[in-house]
């Protein structure tokens, strides 16, 4: 690990571009190698960046500044990033660990300690929900703390150990399966399921994927073979797949297992949509909060090559040539969204597209693109290897297969549970040992807060979509919290692009804030339905379009808990002038009543 970049030359920037750049021209990729060697992406390194790949530096700057994970100002050299996710955050349990940890290694949240040795913040969520309060330290997650694993951290982080000697339990990771259905319980050999795609060949494999009726599991739910078929007939000079692996909604860990557990389903699942839509080149965009499974995706590539499953004439059939990059994100949860993560991928701010043209037609670099789930990609493997009527053997007519679904919370087992659709919530609630719930969040913030009076609601496309997360509220939880939480959550997420999402999150945000601190009052709660309306209707892409989902939701199940915290006055300014007063009482020793406003 190195010092500041106060004592680094060109030649050094140099030399780190220039090795990043011999494994990956991708922008993010030599940020990455420059943020790593030198702790901060200097205004030198981004203009010498920009000459190396021939971009403006308006375009590389703008990219350092996007990305939570990059830094204009040097981080410490043990660069700590405590989740503040509701299920897997510093605050889950009795004690404030972000506190503990920043009093114990005498650092201000959010600055480097005036040593350059530590930097402590918090990020969203890491996807580490089933695993209880977690951290990454230099990208590395660790679980299951609590105060003595926060002390041992700060003694290490003071002694300088180096990250690699560090416990090695601390970083083990579960898979946490508890419960599975189609894809988790079955077999799946490597090159099974292109052998049986290659004897029904393209047209045999898309009717299979159609009849299927496979439909997204990102969210949205399109029909995967309607994708594949609008993109298969885009006229292109090539074709593009993408895998967004960007599982970023808080609350949301399946697509870790399946990276983790199942990555020959889900590359196969690519290398069946290349055939299909004739693309040579795919993409695996990898959350940068799971840049440690990198290693090991790298390793199953390497072995598919081997295997004559990726690569040229694949399984001897020439003209059949298609390979895939990892991409790794930086910390962003709008690069999920499918064009802001095609903007990414193409080494800029994952700002979102006008849409249409959508990707099927005008995709990467402007070219047809399927942009797919690592579940959906995972499923269509299993599909083309067993066929439809197999698939839709299982779940319910317009959801048919199954869903995975990342279970946390107050529960007694938090974890992986793979159902038909059409599954209960109460069945969930049942099977995960959940008891006196209060409310549950199915799909995450940007999803549904269901009250107990609808438990029996099903999950699949019929009645509540959901792209896996799960996340379970006990009674002694404060809900209120909770939506704070969110709130904070998007307009922290918020890409800035429109002004409705830009400023209606902030101000839902403060709306929230302002009701949790005792200061809110009806007029608060009217100004935030009318705010969430808007920010609704007028947002344009889908974080703004569902950021308000939380509070709108609620306000409508649950509004005792905003009552129960309502001033008791008419009207309370966001601006306490009276408080704003208090420095100049302090300096003037004054606190008689004419010091005060009325
Ligand atoms: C703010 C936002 C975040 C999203 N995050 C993800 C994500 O992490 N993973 C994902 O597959 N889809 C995500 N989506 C949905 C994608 O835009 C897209 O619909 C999906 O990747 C398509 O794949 P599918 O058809 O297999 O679901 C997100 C959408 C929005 C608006
Ligand atoms: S809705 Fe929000 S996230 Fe989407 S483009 Fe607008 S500002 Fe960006």
């Amino acid at each position: 690990m190195s010092s500041p970049i106060r004592t680094v030359t060109v030649e050094q920037v140099n030399a780190v571009i220039a090795d990043a750049y011999s494994q990956s021209n991708h922008l993010l990729h030599i940020l990455y190698a420059l943020q790593q060697r030198f702790l901060h992406i200097s205004h030198e390194a981004v203009r010498e960046v920009a000459s190396h790949l021939g971009l403006p530096i308006s375009q590389v700057e703008s990219v350092v500044e996007f990305y939570s994970f990059f830094y204009g100002t040097p981080r410490g050299r043990y660069n700590i990033l405590l989740s503040n996710c509701t299920s897997c955050g510093y605050m889950v349990g009795d004690e404030n660990l972000m506190d503990t940890l920043c009093q114990r290694l005498r650092v201000v949240a959010g600055k480097t300690r005036a040593d350059g040795l530590v930097s402590i913040d918090e990020t969203s969520c890491i996807g580490m929900c089933d695993h209880g309060a977690a951290l990454l330290v230099n990208g590395m997650p660790i679980t299951r703390l609590d105060a003595s694993k926060i002390a041992r951290i700060a003694d290490l982080v003071e002694t300088e150990t180096p990250v690699a000697n560090w416990p090695a339990e601390w970083f083990r990771i579960d898979d946490n399966i508890r419960n599975s259905s189609l894809l988790l319980k079955n077999d799946f050999a490597a090159g099974d399921g292109m052998r049986a795609m290659l004897a029904r060949n393209i047209d045999g494999t898309l009717a299979e994927i159609t009849q299927s009726g496979l439909r997204g599991r990102g969210g949205a739910g399109f029909s995967t073979g309607m994708k594949w078929k609008f993109c298969r007939e885009a006229q292109g000079a090539a074709h593009y797949v993408v895998c967004n692996a960007d599982e970023g909604e808080p609350g949301t860990f399946k697509d870790r297992i399946l990276l983790h557990s199942h990555a020959d389903a889900v590359f196969e699942g690519m290398t069946v949509c290349a055939f299909v839509i004739g693309a040579e080149q795919g993409f695996l965009y990898l959350r940068g909060e799971y840049r440690y499974l990198l290693p090991q995706l790298q390793a199953v590539l390497a072995h598919r090559r081997e295997l004559g499953l990726l690569g040229s004439s694949i399984l001897g059939q020439p003209g059949f040539n298609f390979d895939i990059e990892i991409v790794v994100g930086a910390g962003a949860y709008i690069c999920g969204e499918e064009s802001a993560l095609i903007e990414s991928l193409e080494g800029k701010r994952g700002v979102p597209r006008n849409r249409p043209p959508f990707p099927v037609t005008h995709g990467y670099l402007g070219q047809p693109t399927v942009v797919n789930n690592v579940e959906t990609f995972a499923a269509a493997a299993h599909i083309a290897l067993r066929g439809s009527t197999w698939f839709r053997a299982v779940g319910t007519e317009k959801s048919a297969g199954s869903k995975i679904l990342s279970v946390s919370g107050d529960c007694a087992a938090p974890g992986i549970y793979e159902y038909p659709f059409g599954v209960s919530i109460q069945q969930v609630l049942d099977d995960c040992g959940a008891k006196d719930v209060q409310a549950v969040q199915v799909g995450g913030p940007s999803g549904t807060l269901i009250n107990p009076v609808k438990f029996n609601r099903k999950l699949g496309f019929e009645d509540l979509p959901t792209g896996g997360s799960f996340m379970v509220f006990g009674q002694g939880r404060d809900l209120l919290a909770i939506i704070v939480n969110f709130a904070h959550f998007f307009a922290h997420e918020s890409c800035g692009f429109c002004t409705p999402c830009r400023v209606g999150t902030t101000l839902l945000k403060n709306g929230l804030d302002k009701i949790a601190s005792g200061h809110g009052t009806q007029y608060d709660l009217d100004e935030m339905k009318r705010m969430g309306a808007l920010v609704k209707r007028r947002s344009h892409c889908g974080l703004g379009q569902t950021a308000a989902n939380p509070i709108l939701d609620s306000l409508q199940r649950f509004p005792h808990v905003f009552e129960q915290r309502l001033a008791h006055s008419n009207f309370e300014p966001y601006f306490n002038l009276d408080g704003a007063l208090e420095e100049a009482r302090q300096v003037t020793h004054r606190d008689d009543a004419a010091a005060h406003l009325k």
